[in-house]
């Protein structure tokens, strides 16, 4: 049993907000955000503009994309740092909205790598019978959480959302998720956290973080999660045809290129005009290249992503 990929969608706020307007509030400017982090503007949802809002949207074009319907769907993850409400799940709005009466649906936390985890949790379902068609979906509001004072983090982050239609098919054929790899190391939890939450503060919070560090931890374990996910398939790195990252700075998205020997030009890059959009990221960047005709059917796709907890992780996808 494959979970092919039959359809991706994504969604953007329409409101852009430039470095130069950034430059406005904090201590920064156009050049040093972009020269150390690639990112020339981010896209930041309405006031009353929901993650599930958004989440619905990038969903309805996947759906489409897919050719699938509501009574298709049996499965719903919401990848999201940023629930609409501390409960239910955001996944619960948005399966009401869709219409999707069956199955269940359920928020899954990773932070940035959330996309990775929700995509191999859903891989696993349609593995073992337990669902036959989910939506997978990275939505955040990330700039709710945002210290709109900190320049080290204001600058980095954006919102949006992505969502794949995943199906099992028994008769594939090489189509679909071929492996995946996913891992959290809870020691490095003070690199990058909230300093709020239900539980210890009663309030949200706002996101802290020790960026250098982050760094340097981004580009090993993203690297070796790649290796991992090529290897668990038997898949060499340099069949893979295209590359679509976690897009927190260019700078990682380089260094991890240049550790493993990819040609740039097989890397999707999105961070300049979306920032880091969290979870949103990777279908934000693969819906980016399908609709631009970059990524084919048939093509070997390899996702990987970074984030707080830490987290990491990689999927080798056969679109
Ligand atoms: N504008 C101007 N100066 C700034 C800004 C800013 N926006 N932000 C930080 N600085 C200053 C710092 O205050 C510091 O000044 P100092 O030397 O006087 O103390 C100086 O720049 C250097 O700071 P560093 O943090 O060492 O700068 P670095 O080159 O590491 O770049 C950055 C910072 C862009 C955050 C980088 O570390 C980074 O991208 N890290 C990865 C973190 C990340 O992407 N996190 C997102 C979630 S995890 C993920 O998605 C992978």
């Amino acid at each position: 049993m494959r979970s092919v990929m039959l359809g991706v969608g994504s969604y953007l706020p329409t409101r852009v907000l430039t470095n130069a307007e950034l430059a406005k509030r904090v201590d920064t400017s156009d050049e040093w955000i972009r020269e150390r982090t690639g990112i020339r503007q981010r896209h930041i949802a309405a006031e009353g503009e929901r993650t599930s809002d958004l989440a619905i949207d990038a969903s309805r074009k996947a759906l489409e994309a897919a050719g699938r319907e509501a009574k298709d769907i049996d499965l719903i993850i919401v990848a999201t740092t940023t629930p609409d409400l501390t409960f239910p799940a955001t996944a619960a709005r948005v399966q009401a909205a869709l219409d999707v009466h069956q199955g269940a649906a359920f928020d899954l936390q990773a932070v940035c790598s959330g996309f990775i985890f929700a995509l191999a949790t859903a891989d696993n379902f349609l593995a073992r019978g337990q669902a036959k068609t989910a939506l997978v979906i990275g939505a955040e509001t990330f700039s709710r959480l945002l210290d709109w004072e900190d320049r080290g983090t204001c600058v980095l982050f954006g919102d949006g959302a992505g969502a794949v239609v995943l199906e099992a098919q028994a008769d594939a054929g090489d189509r679909g998720v071929i492996s995946t790899f996913i891992r959290t190391d809870g020691r490095m939890h003070d690199l990058l956290y909230v300093d709020g939450g239900p539980s210890q503060t009663q309030t949200t919070g706002k996101v802290r973080m020790i960026g250098n560090a982050v760094f340097r931890q981004a580009v090993e374990h993203i690297s070796g999660a790649m290796l991992e996910a090529c290897a668990r398939a038997q898949v060499s790195i340099d069949a893979v045809d295209w590359f679509v990252p976690h897009q927190a700075n260019q700078r990682i998205l380089d260094g991890v290129a240049r550790k493993l020997g990819i040609p740039v030009d097989k890397v999707v890059s999105t961070v300049g005009v979306h920032g880091n959009t969290s979870a949103a990221s990777v279908p934000l960047a693969l819906d980016a290249a399908v609709q631009d005709g970059r990524i084919k059917p048939g093509q070997l796709v390899l996702m990987e992503a970074l984030g707080g907890g830490l987290t990491w992780g990689a999927a080798l996808v056969r679109l």
